[in-house]
């Protein structure tokens, strides 16, 4: 439902104020009715109560994850772009300057803060929670493999012990005192690595781990040594360090720790490292994980790559845009942030682009080097991210530029970030434990562009991408062309406006080879394409990619919801031009060349079902070997669950994911853990 845009009347305020629901708007004090007509360029999304504020940061009551925070979408820029505006590209590879460097479609990955492996992933090696594996094995499909990271904060003063009470694999212990994040000091058993080896035994997951950084003098590299005995092939490597840049600030080491000072760690790391005879392993490192306190170019100074080269395995850095920490942490010199003031620097390419660029010596050097070049940790905004921007489609679509922006960079991979309950940023997030009996899953927005981005990649592990800046460099309009074997496959296009008129909506004229790059006409007679697919960049819950839907706020359980559309568009291959239609706000993938057709013929999704599992609807948790057993096929099953897949209408089975008798209070301590844990 469109609200509509009221002058604010004091009566109707008075009336409408409710807890819950905050809108944001660009004129002040604002009203939203949501019981009015649409009409307008207002498209604030209020489907239970309206509200009413000021400018300045949001406040809700409930967990960041599910808050009802609404913004308005920046207005139409005036002068607005054009809405016609033609892009040629050649058939072949080798015509193109600047294409990215060979990229996976794993490329956009996920990062878990090792606190909630026990919320996301599983309870543990024997119960994991299906919307996970659903969830991930959506990605895995297109991408070919998903990657994994579990890591962050609380990586560095975790310690595995040989068992917990309860049969428990994660223990958050007391916090850590030093430590003005509060990050809590996590006991792990190897079972976390049996689960994460059982999820790789069901779906194509693949792991990144971190080695414990805060005690040089004795350095726990038992993560490393049952890593590799348990995760095999399916472990990518191990972090070690995690922001080393923000040590000092986190007072883990002096005030002047500097980039020196972590080239001497390293040194020790790599003894022991070298030293450890239960490690087989010795070049699966991955380092400096730097995050904007320290430039990257001061760590490859020290002579750092050089020195520790046979140790790593990928270079990495992290990074987020922006921060919204002042809300957990006052700090005079870091005034809250207003997330009205903040919307319009997602909603352009301009975000992606500025984020990339100051890596580009970087990526540049890790080529010469022969090394990956990670995005290890990311997300809209740290801690936390910030409400109406992180869980809005605002995020969906600056998530598929941002990503497709760091490929075009030579950034080999990117892993978003998830917390708890309570940040808005997750790409998914677990029922809160209180709610499961009536309650599903919640898909965040930037699940969405992952799905995007693994079908703009696609699989061949050949993908060359280019940011082709049309509409005379635009920012509200990006393109990217995207080849595959060498020939052009696929055109990725953007439009980060809101205009439910449709007067913003443009088409895109593509031009495909021909005479101007001396090679035949190259457009196909017909190219399909793919929507991802929003009312307003303010949408939290009706996102769908190609007509489909994962469902709204409790409504997810990692299976598609609705009918799958795929547009075919005729092309008209005398004058070699193909024209697309891009909606504001919204995404497309056009595919042009056979295979990449081909590969997006609709095939049977397979998902993992729960309920020839258990007796209980509401209980998902999933015995691996029983569901082995069960189904053949790899433990994977292609039955249709209840209707609610491709094709069906039918009302979702239960899935609630959290196992019952889990205690509420540890669900929701996990959330204040996860958020406390992102300071910069
Ligand atoms: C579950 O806990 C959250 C966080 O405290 C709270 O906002 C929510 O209302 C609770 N739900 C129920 C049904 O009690
Ligand atoms: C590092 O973490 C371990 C495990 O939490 C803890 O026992 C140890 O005291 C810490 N060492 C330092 C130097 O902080
Ligand atoms: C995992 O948890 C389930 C449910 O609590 C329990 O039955 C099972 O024994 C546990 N498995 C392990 C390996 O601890
Ligand atoms: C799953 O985890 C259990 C440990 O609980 C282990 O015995 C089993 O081998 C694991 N299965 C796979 C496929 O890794
Ligand atoms: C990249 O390298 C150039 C030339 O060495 C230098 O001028 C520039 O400052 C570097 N960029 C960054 C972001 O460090
Ligand atoms: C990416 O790497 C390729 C190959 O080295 C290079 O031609 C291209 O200019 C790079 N792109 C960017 C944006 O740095
Ligand atoms: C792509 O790379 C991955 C990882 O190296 C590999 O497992 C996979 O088989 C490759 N795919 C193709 C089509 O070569
Ligand atoms: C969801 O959004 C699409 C446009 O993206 C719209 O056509 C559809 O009517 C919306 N559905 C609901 C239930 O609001
Ligand atoms: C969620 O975070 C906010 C601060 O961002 C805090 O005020 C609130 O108490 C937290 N809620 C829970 C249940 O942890």
């Amino acid at each position: 439902m469109h609200a509509v845009l009221f002058l604010s009347l004091p009566c109707l305020l008075a009336q409408v104020v409710s807890a819950d629901v905050t809108v944001y708007g660009f004129f002040g004090q604002t009203t939203i009715n949501p019981g009015a007509e649409a009409s307008g360029t207002a498209s604030a999304e209020a489907s239970t109560t309206s509200f009413v504020t000021t400018p300045g940061p949001p406040h809700y009551t409930e967990l960041a994850a599910y808050n009802n925070i609404y913004m308005l979408p920046p207005p139409i820029p005036s002068p607005p772009p054009a809405t016609q505006f033609s892009i040629g590209v050649a058939t072949s590879a080798s015509l193109m300057n600047g294409l990215s460097i060979p990229q996976r479609g794993s490329f956009f990955g996920f990062s878990i803060e090792m606190s909630v492996a026990n919320q996301l992933i599983g309870k543990n090696s024997t119960t994991l929670f299906v919307p996970f594996l659903n969830l991930m094995n959506i990605v895995a499909e297109r991408a070919g493999a998903v990657h994994i990271r579990v890591g962050g904060n609380t990586q560095e003063t975790a310690y595995m012990v040989d068992s917990l009470p309860n049969g428990e694999f994660l223990e958050k212990d007391h916090e850590d005192a030093s430590n003005p994040t509060s990050t809590p000091i996590i006991a792990f058993t190897d079972d976390l690595l049996y689960m994460l080896a059982n999820v790789s035994a069901l779906i194509n997951a693949k792991w990144y781990l971190g080695i414990p950084f805060n005690d040089t003098t004795n350095f726990r590299l038992q993560i490393a040594e049952h890593g590799e005995a348990i995760l095999g092939d399916n472990l990518l490597g191990f972090q070690a360090a995690n922001e080393p840049d923000l040590y000092a600030a986190h007072y883990h080491r002096p005030m002047s720790y500097g980039p020196y000072d972590f080239f001497g760690e390293y040194a020790l790391l790599t003894q022991a490292y070298q030293a450890d005879s239960n490690v087989p392993i010795k070049g699966n490192l991955i380092a400096p994980s730097v995050s904007g306190t320290w430039t990257p170019e001061q760590v490859w100074d020290t002579g750092f790559v050089e020195a520790y080269t046979q140790y790593l395995t990928a270079l990495a850095v992290e990074r987020y845009p922006s921060d919204n920490c002042a809300v957990i942490y006052p700090n005079p010199q870091n005034p809250p942030k207003d997330p009205l003031q903040m919307l319009p620097q997602y909603l352009t390419h301009n975000a992606g682009l500025n984020m990339a660029t100051q890596y580009r010596n970087s990526t540049l050097l890790a080529q010469g080097w022969g090394k990956p070049f990670l995005m290890f940790e990311t997300n809209t905004a740290s801690c936390g991210g910030f409400p109406g921007i992180s869980d809005t489609f605002t995020s969906t679509l600056w998530g598929v530029d941002y990503a497709l922006q760091l490929a075009n960079s030579n950034f080999t991979g990117a892993l978003f970030h998830f917390g708890g309950q309570n940040v808005s940023y997750n790409p998914f997030t677990a029922v809160p434990t209180n709610e499961s009996a009536f309650h599903e899953w919640t898909v965040g927005p930037i699940f969405y562009s992952s799905i995007f981005v693994a079908e703009a990649m696609g699989k061949t592990n050949t993908t060359q991408i280019i940011d082709m800046f049309p509409n005379n460099g635009n920012d509200q309009t990006p393109a990217y062309a995207i080849y595959e074997n060498g020939n052009f496959a696929r055109m990725a296009l953007i439009n980060f406006m809101t205009d439910p008129s449709g007067a913003n909506d443009y088409t895109a004229t593509i031009f495909v080879g021909g005479s101007g790059w001396n090679e035949p006409n190259g457009v196909p007679a017909s190219v399909k394409v793919k929507y991802l697919l929003a009312p307003s960049t303010s949408e939290k819950d009706n996102i769908t990619w190609a007509g489909q839907t994962l469902g709204g706020r409790y409504e997810v359980d990692g299976i598609w919801k609705g009918q799958e559309s795929i547009q075919t568009i005729q092309c008209d291959q005398t004058q070699n031009m193909c024209q697309v239609k891009v909606p504001a706000p919204g995404a497309a993938l056009v595919f042009f060349s056979d295979a990449a057709q081909q590969a997006v013929d609709p095939s049977t999704t397979q998902t993992f079902p729960t309920t020839v599992l258990t007796k209980t609807a509401n209980t998902v948790s999933i015995d691996p070997s029983v569901l082995a057993t069960s189904n053949g096929q790899s433990g994977k099953s292609r039955v249709n669950l209840g209707g609610t897949s491709q094709g069906g209408a039918n009302s979702a089975v239960r899935t609630t994911g959290v196992v019952p008798g889990v205690a509420a209070l540890s669900c929701l301590l996990t959330g204040v853990f996860a958020i406390l844990m992102r300071f910069r």
